[in-house]
């Protein structure tokens, strides 16, 4: 598909996240040198920023399979064992929402992590018996949005531990451009610069936008996507003049309108506006405490001047 086919697949190719590539490259080759694998390795971070394209990269550089799973897929330790018995020397296993695996399928990791064997419980009661299960040395590559969510004995098995940023603009223009250079489309310079700016600092956020500009632009029979088109399509799409949404809009004015100003609970904002706690400080929350409309105080959250003022708004604090 054309969505999978826009992942790069080298770390060349990979645009952005500096330091994570800068390391992450001599890591590799340093393994490689020595003919083994990878050591462990957790990517954390907001969700669209590339934490599963950069476990397939880790793979296509290493010169193995690439295996993918998730936390919540894993539901028995035999789950688990069926799988890492399946791999072959030096391959990576990427286990996406890593913090949601069982604490059962847990504990069997961490022996499969440090010392490449399983201890398999087999049957039940008297009759019980433990196996153990020698298994090829492989590199696991866990994916979680904070690595706070972890418990700190899975944690303390990664020897890399890497947490993805929000993008500067400058990169995601360059990933939009690269991007409409895979749909065969150009794009004006300002137009992708808009694109970037009005993406939330996230990848998969400036290619889904793309996507429909691109749509309109079509329509409209442009040879080259204006800017006048994406600001069309921005506004068509409910993405503000900072690229914030619906969404965002409606978590903002909830807490405005409900609380003045005035600090609150998580909990309370999820049941105000019917989302799930940890959906709001996973996905919407990190931006709006990166660009500063949020922040975290002992006594909850707080929409700030900055956010008011964006809004048109004064802060009532009486
Ligand atoms: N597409 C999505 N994310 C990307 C990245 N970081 N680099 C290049 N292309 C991408």
């Amino acid at each position: 598909s054309i969505e999978y086919s826009l992942r790069p697949t080298t770390l060349n190719q990979y645009i952005g996240q500096h330091k994570i590539k800068e390391n992450l490259s001599i890591f590799i080759q340093a393994a490689k040198m020595r003919e083994e694998p990878l050591d462990h390795v957790l990517l954390y971070g907001p969700p669209g920023l590339g934490k599963t394209t950069l476990a397939a990269i880790i793979a296509n550089e290493m010169g193995v399979h690439f295996r993918t799973t998730s936390g919540p897929a894993i539901e028995r330790a035999g789950d688990l064992a069926a799988i890492l018995s399946s791999l072959e020397p030096g391959d990576v296993l990427f286990i996406d929402e890593i913090h949601r695996l069982p604490r059962a399928v847990e504990e069997v990791l961490y022996p499969a992590m440090e010392d490449f064997f399983l201890d398999i419980v087999i049957g039940t009661g008297p009759s019980a018996r433990s196996v153990r299960i020698d298994l090829p040395p492989f590199t696991l590559v866990g994916a979680t949005t904070r690595a706070g969510l972890l418990s700190a004995p899975l944690r303390d098995r990664f020897g890399v531990l890497s947490r993805l940023e929000f993008y500067e603009p400058e990169d995601l223009q360059l990933i939009v451009e690269r991007t409409a250079s895979i749909f065969q489309t150009t794009i004006t310079d300002i137009a992708a610069a808009e694109v970037a700016r009005r993406s939330r600092g996230t990848p998969r956020i400036a290619n889904r936008l793309l996507k429909r500009i691109r749509d309109i632009s079509q329509v409209k029979g442009e040879t080259e996507i204006s800017l006048k088109t994406t600001n069309l399509a921005l506004e068509m799409l409910q993405v503000d003049d900072v690229g914030l949404d619906h969404m965002d809009h409606k978590l903002l004015k909830g807490i405005m309108e409900s609380f003045q100003g005035r600090p609150v609970g998580l909990d309370t904002i999820a049941a105000t506006i019917g989302e799930e706690s940890q959906t709001i400080e996973d996905v919407y929350e990190p931006y709006l405490l990166q660009i500063g409309f949020i922040q975290r105080t002992p006594r909850g959250r707080v929409v700030t001047s900055k956010a008011y003022e964006h809004f048109g708004m004064k802060v009532d604090d009486t």
